[in-house]
């Protein structure tokens, strides 16, 4: 079990390169399965959610190499429709695969995702949704037995919620469906945006990606492409906290500034100078952050919900007391416990965390609970006196390319044992 030492107090400085969006990867790959050939997806980064996807791809019969940062899948010689239990409870997202697969073979067999640590992650959206797109689905003591008749026929689907995954999966199931299907309450995540630029590439005709109403007009068959990840949302503003609690000037590149508007405001609050130009963030702290009034988590445009603990761990050494409402996930504040371990001083009610500004952190051993809570845990053991240990970083691992080694590239001070 591999954890991060880190020895708090130094400052940050110089520039880094921010890596593909891990949520874009996933879902991408995934509908390399579509593309009835070879698709070369770039800039995708070297993750552990990744390495499970093309696990994935590669059980189920496609040809799958990778370089450095370029993944390619040849899904030609796909033979199967079932993805193994082991392979499910690897990544809960690997529900997304569902929809392609079922499309491609007409069938598809998994289990159900499982829980995570933000709460039970219900499917019931995707799986209403694929119903109406003609799929069957048997749901047996945990296991999903799918089978489409014919062909997928287009639907008019209204989603309750904007569900991401619902989203991806209803693009992917419908894309070479019989007719047309329309997507009303849509997600608007510029990951959809992206899914949406790589089928089209394809072949697909999806016309809508990143608003509300999506409209995906069923084409026969599609081919594969060269495709380039956006850069991650998520890593970019977790370096920006990262600067933010140590008072440091850092510049971010590869970035999207577009994809995190509504999170500048909040780092412009805290008393950051914050530069978005093309490609590239520069952010500038002050000696002691202030406090902000109120984070509210919203479906995109609005505040992310995985930002929510990057956040949360910069704010907990502000001047004065912060409020967060968590909108998104029924249980995501399960960092909260770990970073009171190292003095913060957080009160949880429900959806609402209030968090008082302390002077100071001190460092000690912390557990990951999750991919963003984990992040925070390091985030706030860069400002902690002393040394700080984060254990259980697997969950890291998930979703932070080189953690270690990108930090210690701008002046950290981490070890990985
Ligand atoms: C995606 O998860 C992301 N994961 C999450 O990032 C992200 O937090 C989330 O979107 C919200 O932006 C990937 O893209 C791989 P949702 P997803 O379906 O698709 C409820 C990270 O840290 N819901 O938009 O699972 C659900 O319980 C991860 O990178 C249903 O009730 O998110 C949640 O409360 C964590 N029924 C809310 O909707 C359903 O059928 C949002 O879920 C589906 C979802």
């Amino acid at each position: 079990m591999s954890k991060l030492i880190i020895e708090g107090k130094h400052k940050l400085s110089g520039a880094m390169n921010i890596h593909g969006a891990k949520n874009s990867a996933l879902p991408v790959l995934a509908a390399t399965i579509l593309a009835n050939g070879i698709s070369e997806i770039h800039n995708c980064p070297q993750l552990s959610d990744v390495a499970a996807s093309v696990r994935i791809l590669r059980h189920l019969g496609c040809n799958v190499s990778r370089s450095e940062n370029c993944v390619t899948v040849d899904s030609l010689g796909l033979c199967r429709s079932d993805i193994p239990d082991t392979l499910m409870r690897e990544m809960r997202s690997s529900i997304v695969f569902l929809g392609a697969i079922a499309a491609r073979t007409g069938e598809a067999h998994l289990t159900f995702p499982g829980g995570c640590e933000l709460g039970t992650r219900p499917i019931d959206l995707h799986l209403s949704a694929l119903r109406q797109l003609g799929m069957e689905i048997l749901e047996d003591g945990g296991r999903l037995e799918c089978s489409v008749k014919a062909r997928m026929k287009g639907a008019t689907i209204a989603l309750a919620f904007p569900s991401v995954g619902a989203t991806e999966n209803i693009i992917l199931a419908s894309v070479t469906a019989e007719g047309t299907t329309s997507i009303l309450n849509a997600a608007r995540e510029p990951e959809i945006v992206d899914l949406c630029n790589y089928l089209n590439k394809c072949g697909a005709r999806i016309t809508g990606a990143g608003e509300s109403a999506i409209t995906i007009e069923g084409v026969d068959s599609l081919y594969g492409c060269a495709h380039s990840v956006i850069p991650d949302r998520i890593e970019t503003v977790t370096y920006m906290a990262a600067a933010a609690i140590t008072g440091s000037t850092l510049t971010l590149k590869s970035v999207n500034p577009q994809h995190v508007a509504t999170v500048l405001p909040v780092f412009r609050e805290a008393g950051c100078a914050v530069f978005p130009s093309k490609g590239e963030i520069k952010i500038s702290a002050p000696g002691r952050l202030n406090r902000v009034h109120s984070v509210r988590t919203m479906p995109y445009p609005g505040f992310p919900t995985d930002a929510q603990a990057p956040v949360m761990a910069m704010i907990t050494v502000a001047d004065g007391t912060s409020v967060f409402i968590e909108n998104i996930f029924e249980s995501r504040y399960k960092h909260a416990g770990e970073l009171m371990r190292l003095g913060a001083k957080i009160k949880i009610e429900g959806r609402v965390a209030v968090v008082e500004g302390v002077k100071r952190l001190s460092g000690t051993q912390v557990e990951c609970t999750d991919l963003r809570g984990g992040a925070a845990l390091v985030i706030a053991g860069l400002a902690a006196d002393g040394v700080t240990e984060v254990t259980h970083i697997h969950h890291i691992d998930r979703g932070y390319e080189k953690l270690k080694e990108n930090l210690c590239g701008i002046g950290a001070v981490v070890k990985r044992v």
